[in-house]
């Protein structure tokens, strides 16, 4: 009893001392503006105390941040080389040594106090943010949507297939705070005045609540990007295509991009959902056998139910490569979905011989 009451005491001691460093720091603490030079060559001028993410966003330079500044995706590493204040425990476990000795710090954790000299990829001037239009709205199943955005300002965009986009979710009823989520384009890269994006119900998500239940054919939406290093390499080897759930989104752009483009090498695709109603754009996705004629689709089911009378595979998609593949040497995998799905996955291609160095994902969570 003495212990858990001493603990108690110091957990609250400890809480009203954090609640009242951040209201001092919020109400008390002013930086005045400050300058953040960014590669030598661009510099915005910032109120200090916020973040250099927020700061950075607030003068529309983009920085990918898929967890929307939680500190837990660890894609908005940028090389800060004076001013940043010293590294915070909170961006340690997401740091290499070496990434330490390159001063890289996680720019959503970073605050701005003073002037700071920052480098971030050339691409990143290229991301911009788009105002767009929903112009559609369709339930592929009961808990994935398929959302279609008429860009307005700027009209179009270029992008990769298989790159992602930042979402903003606005304040609604029950939601206090504006986040940035990560959803990957789903649509073609030729159709640039429109993207789609697959997006999947999270319970009590803020962007995803923000979409199945708030969002409405003609509401104005914001989103930032293109972002991301997952895209068709250009090389003769054959190729795997792997995706879960909604990690189906970039591996349909990259289907348009293969038929736009001709890419008729060998090519397997597995992809992995519970019951047939989340088996989404089946017969979209049959379709494209017919126009690559070297592409062989394989869905499978993890948990089929008696009603969907499946007579087609059942297990998961590492079931599938264990199948289907022989020798993985001479391929390239693509693969998309949770961090579970991914880490499996990578073990199975490895185990047929895939090159770690030739397989290439995206982690949804
Ligand atoms: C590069 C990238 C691309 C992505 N592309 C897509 C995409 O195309 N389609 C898509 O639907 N999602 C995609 N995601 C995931 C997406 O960015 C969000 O994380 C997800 O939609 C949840 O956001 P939220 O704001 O609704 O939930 P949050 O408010 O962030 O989370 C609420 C709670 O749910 C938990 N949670 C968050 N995500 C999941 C999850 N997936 N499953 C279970 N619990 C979760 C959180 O830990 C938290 O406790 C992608 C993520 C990344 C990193
Ligand atoms: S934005 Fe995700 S860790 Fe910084």
């Amino acid at each position: 009893m003495t212990i858990l009451i001493s603990v108690a005491v110091i957990t609250s001691i400890a809480a009203v001392l954090a609640i009242m460093l951040t209201l001092a720091n919020s109400y008390i603490a002013n930086y005045g503006e400050c300058k953040i030079l960014i590669n030598g060559e661009k510099e915005c001028i910032t109120e200090g105390g916020s973040s250099l993410l927020s700061s950075l966003r607030d003068s529309q330079i983009f920085i990918p941040s898929a967890c929307g500044g939680k500190g837990s995706c660890a894609y908005c590493k940028v090389k800060v080389l004076a001013g940043g204040g010293p590294v915070l425990p909170t961006e340690l476990p997401y740091l290499s040594e070496q990434e330490l000795r390159d001063h890289v710090r996680l720019s959503c954790q970073c605050k701005v106090k003073e002037n700071i000299k920052i480098e971030i990829p050339e691409e990143l001037f290229n991301v911009k943010e788009y105002k767009a239009v929903v112009e559609k709205i369709q339930n592929l199943s009961p808990t994935i949507k398929l959302l279609r955005l008429k860009l307005s300002d700027p009209a179009e965009i270029t992008f990769k297939a298989g790159q992602y986009v930042q979402l903003k979710a606005p304040l609604y009823e029950g939601n206090d705070e504006e986040v940035y989520r990560a959803y990957s384009l789903a649509s073609s890269k030729n159709d640039k005045g429109f993207i789609e994006l697959l997006i999947g119900y999270v319970p009590n998500g803020i962007c995803t609540t923000y979409v199945h239940k708030h969002l409405k054919p003609g509401d104005e939406v914001l989103f930032n990007g293109p972002y991301g290093d997952f895209y068709l390499r250009d090389t003769v080897k054959e190729i795997i295509l792997i995706a879960v759930g909604t990690g189906m989104a970039p591996i349909r752009s990259i289907l348009y991009q293969m038929e736009s483009e001709d890419i008729d090498k060998r090519a397997f695709y597995f992809f992995g959902a519970r019951t047939l109603e989340d088996l989404v754009l089946y017969e979209d996705m049959k379709d494209f056998e017919n126009r690559l004629s070297n592409l062989k689709y394989y869905p499978i089911l993890s948990r089929p139910r008696e009603e969907d009378q499946w007579t087609g595979d059942v297990g998961r998609v590492t079931d599938l490569i264990k199948q289907h593949i022989e020798d993985g040497s001479n391929m390239e995998a693509y693969l998309c979905g949770s961090k579970a799905m991914i880490e499996s996955t990578v073990e199975a291609l490895k185990q047929k011989g895939v090159p770690e160095e030739a397989i290439y994902y995206d982690k949804f969570d």
